[in-house]
């Protein structure tokens, strides 16, 4: 009898059984979401928006202070007309065309977050200078619109610092002055002056070549301004005859060019001073790589890289070998050389942990996997990607090179260690995955490519070009059938092209190698 009431009830307990553990697991992955949330973004939104009502009133008060008592009802009507402003303007720019964006490109929306609020942070920095500026009745052409720009630039991209550019032309001299012409002159000098500032950002790689750039943009400033006024000043028939009767006191005393002059040098001066002063916190606070910083980790003078050289030479030398190939590769992929050049250098610091375990270490002793099991081995070897990370979170590496480090294998299988696994029946197989996640960029793609065709072509004895050239297509194919490139739009061009430049790049690597072994010199 019991036992028949336990058989009815049997179904119904593992259905609530099942049901629990139900919630349970959903509420164990709204808290990894909560907590990987709080890991993505250090401010939520809701902050930026309190930090723009405390700004927003903090102009307020001032405004109240200079001009005598202003309405309560003005400043709250005046506010919500910015905020429905910005609202309409930002919904439909940024979410629109991102969105637009996400689904030509497949851009993930959610890596742009970061960004977004950046842009919002350098804007609203940016008006409060120029609220201050208006205020103190100090002239539009003293503002450090160079060193806006180059922090735009530097710390997101070309395309941002060019809307940057373009956004802050309009707000800027709209919020500046009210007559119309001097609106147009001002808008059309920040325009020209800022997108010639963003054409050189790409040539800042360290903090000294700011020290050029702003002496450029010093001289470009000056020239802009006088230029731009020449012409919003002079209408074309007045013009013609300025240049008919061309005197210099008379252009010096319409225009005050020294006080141009003046100006385009301190601005620019302020604009180093900008710089230098948030490039760091910014990088910090928003967890941004400048090119400056993938410089200065790139020098093999960080102290993990020299300790990789000590403990592990065979590593260090992969290492080197895969930054140099990622950098070649991802120049012709027009993706970021420098963030491959130091993804490559730093993506197997983990195996610092046990540099013996790891082939290209094994320097006359006894491979230790020989007396271990298959999964002991398996887990010493999956184990350096996560030491990986976690010695470079203790080195304070930025987000962008540990994401490398941890996405380099995906979550492909150890195939070395297969064929040992085969005396073992019941040995599951997926204890030889890493787990993961498979890359999610282009520049962490390249480095596992470059990384698995590294060691595939070292561990191959008589190399020669056909050999490399197939034993390139073989990883290339097996990464692509295991699905390892899901997650990053990669083009059959693509992947094409890498093919084909890592094949000339080993090959020039292995040939270099062979003369210098065989004792021959190439001809100087
Ligand atoms: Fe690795
Ligand atoms: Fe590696």
């Amino acid at each position: 009898m019991i036992k028949k009431i336990i058989i009815k009830l049997k179904p119904w307990i593992l259905s609530i059984v099942d049901r629990i553990e139900q919630i349970e697991k959903k509420k164990e992955l709204k808290q990894i979401k909560k907590v990987a949330e709080k890991q993505k973004i250090l401010f939520p939104d809701w902050v930026l928006f309190v930090v723009f009502i405390v700004i927003f009133i903090s102009f307020v008060w001032i405004k109240s202070l200079i001009v005598g008592k202003i309405k309560i009802v003005e400043i709250l009507c005046s506010l919500l007309s910015i905020i429905i402003v910005i609202y309409f303007v930002f919904s439909t720019v940024f979410t629109y065309l991102l969105r637009k964006l996400k689904s030509l490109l497949n851009i993930k929306f959610e890596e742009y977050k970061n960004s977004v609020v950046l842009f919002f942070t350098l804007s609203l920095l940016h008006i409060a200078v120029i609220e201050f500026y208006k205020f103190n009745n100090l002239t539009f052409y003293l503002l450090p619109i160079t060193g806006f720009v180059l922090l735009a630039g530097l710390l997101l991209d070309i395309w941002w610092a060019v809307l940057f550019s373009i956004f802050n032309a309009v707000v800027g001299s709209y919020l500046f002055t009210e007559i119309p012409s001097e609106m147009v002159t001002y808008m059309f000098y920040y325009l020209i002056s800022s997108l010639y500032v963003v054409s050189l950002v790409e040539k800042i790689f360290s903090r000294q070549d700011l020290l050029p750039v702003i002496a450029k943009s010093a001289v470009a400033s000056f020239l802009i301004a006088v230029s731009v006024n020449i012409l919003m000043f002079y209408k074309t028939d007045t013009l013609f005859k300025f240049y008919l009767t061309f005197d210099v006191f008379s252009l010096y005393q319409k225009l005050n060019i020294f006080g141009f002059l003046i100006n385009s040098v301190l601005s620019n001066l302020l604009s180093l001073a900008l710089v230098s002063v948030l490039l760091t916190p910014f990088e910090l606070i928003y967890q941004k790589t400048t090119n400056i910083r993938l410089v200065e980790l790139s020098s093999l003078n960080h102290p993990l890289l020299k300790r990789l050289m000590a403990e592990a030479p065979g590593t260090y030398h992969h290492s080197v070998m895969v930054a140099s190939l990622a950098e070649q590769v991802s120049v012709a992929l027009s993706v970021n050389p420098l963030l491959c050049k130091v993804g490559g250098l730093f993506h197997d610091i983990g195996k610092i942990v046990h540099p013996e375990y790891f082939i290209e270490n094994q320097f006359a002793i006894k491979n230790p996997h020989s007396e271990l099991n298959p999964s002991l081995s398996s887990l010493i070897i999956i184990n350096h990607v996560k030491e990986g990370v976690k010695l470079a979170q203790q080195f304070k590496l930025d987000k962008v090179i540990i994401d490398i480090i941890e996405q380099h294998h995906g979550n492909s299988i150890i195939y070395g260690l297969y064929d040992k696994t085969l005396e073992f029946d019941s040995f599951d197989k997926e204890m030889l995955r890493y787990p993961g996640p498979k890359p999610q960029t282009k520049e962490a793609a390249i480095i596992m490519i470059c990384d698995c065709c590294e060691a595939a072509c070292r561990s191959i004895e008589e190399l020669d070009a056909q050999k490399i050239k197939q034993t390139v297509e073989r990883v290339i194919n097996a990464k692509f059938v295991e699905g390892q490139f899901d997650e990053v739009p990669f083009t059959l061009r693509e992947l094409y092209i890498i093919s084909d430049i890592l094949t000339q790049t080993l090959i020039s690597f292995y040939h270099a190698r062979k003369i210098s072994a065989n004792g021959e010199h190439t001809p100087s």
